[in-house]
């Protein structure tokens, strides 16, 4: 059974309750839930953080205990550096996603640090964004296989 990371950063503690006209009315658990519900025979390893090295430690650990990463920096995606290297040090396949499409956004958001150092960027899609990662994640896991 693979083993996958969903990790999200910032602020994502808040879904439900932040800006849900942009982001959703769903809370971080509901989205857990739905992604665990999609894939049963996946095993899922769930983290948050508002801190950029604790999700630097848990890219870290990921690498000796998961096959993928799915990966939703927040505002972390626009400009840490450390992350994007903590991910292209770890040998294992990431996909970065994002529940609103940034790219209609404000200019800032447009740009990823991180993208460079995934297999590619989702956004746009709400929640299921972080099903079309998994799918890309497993996809690879199977080629590779
Ligand atoms: C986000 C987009 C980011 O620009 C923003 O800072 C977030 C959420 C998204 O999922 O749409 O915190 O990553």
């Amino acid at each position: 059974m693979p083993i996958i990371a969903i990790i999200n950063g910032p602020n994502l503690n808040l879904l439900g309750r932040r800006e849900p006209g942009v982001y959703g009315a769903l809370t971080l658990d509901d989205i857990n839930a739905r992604i665990q519900k999609r894939f049963p025979d996946v095993q899922f390893a769930f983290f948050q953080s508002n801190h950029e090295g604790e999700l630097i430690d848990y890219i870290h650990d990921a690498w000796s205990r998961a096959d993928g990463i799915v990966l939703n920096a927040g505002a972390y995606t626009h400009y840490s550096i450390a992350l994007r290297d903590a991910l292209a040090a770890v040998d294992i396949p990431a996909v970065e996603v994002h529940l609103s499409n940034v790219h209609a956004r404000e200019s800032f958001r447009h740009h990823s640090v991180i993208a460079p150092v995934c297999l590619g960027q989702i956004a746009g899609f709400g929640w299921q964004s972080y099903v079309l990662g998994v799918h890309a994640i497993l996809d690879r896991i199977e080629q590779s296989a």
